[in-house]
């Protein structure tokens, strides 16, 4: 009796250790080498998000429309943020409530589109830093 209950100890240990091993592969296999699934920006892909959701703002090329959205090329704000926040300053945007607000007009978060994956804003970020 006590030998079998050593075996089903081993047995559920033995599966306990397939099943986390099962999870981390595919964490690895989306990741490709890093640990979160996102994958480096695409300046095409990130032009198509832009053109689909940012452009009645912020102009084409990112010039800027008078009264909406804010023109991108030599933004003191965006060249001094990395990457990674500027993503997650896109993720909130910068409301008419929010006191570092400049024209008093919003900066939806995810630019009004919640639907915008990780990847399409991590993309748009390439596509902005195109932009000079
Ligand atoms: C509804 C209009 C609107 C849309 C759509 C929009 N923005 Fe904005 N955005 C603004 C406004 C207005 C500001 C400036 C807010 C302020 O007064 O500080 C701004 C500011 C920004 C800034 C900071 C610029 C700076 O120099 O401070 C970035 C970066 C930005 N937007 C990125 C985006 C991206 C990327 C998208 C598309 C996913 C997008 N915006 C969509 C209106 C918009």
């Amino acid at each position: 009796m006590r030998r079998m209950l050593v075996f089903v100890a081993v047995l559920a240990l033995t599966f306990g250790a397939c099943g986390g091993s099962d999870d981390s592969g595919g964490g690895a296999d989306d990741g490709g080498g890093d640990s979160s699934s996102v994958s480096a920006g695409d300046a095409a892909r990130g032009e198509e998000v832009f053109t689909k959701t940012c452009v009645s703002c912020h102009g084409e090329g990112g010039q800027g429309i008078e009264g909406l959205g804010k023109p991108m090329p030599g933004s003191a704000f965006i060249t001094g943020l990395s990457d990674d926040e500027l993503v997650e300053f896109i993720k909130v945007g910068r409301g008419t409530g929010d006191p570092d607000n400049t024209t008093g007009v919003d900066m939806p978060a995810k630019g009004g589109n919640p639907s915008l994956s990780e990847q399409d804003l991590v993309d748009v970020v390439v596509y902005i830093r195109t932009l000079g």
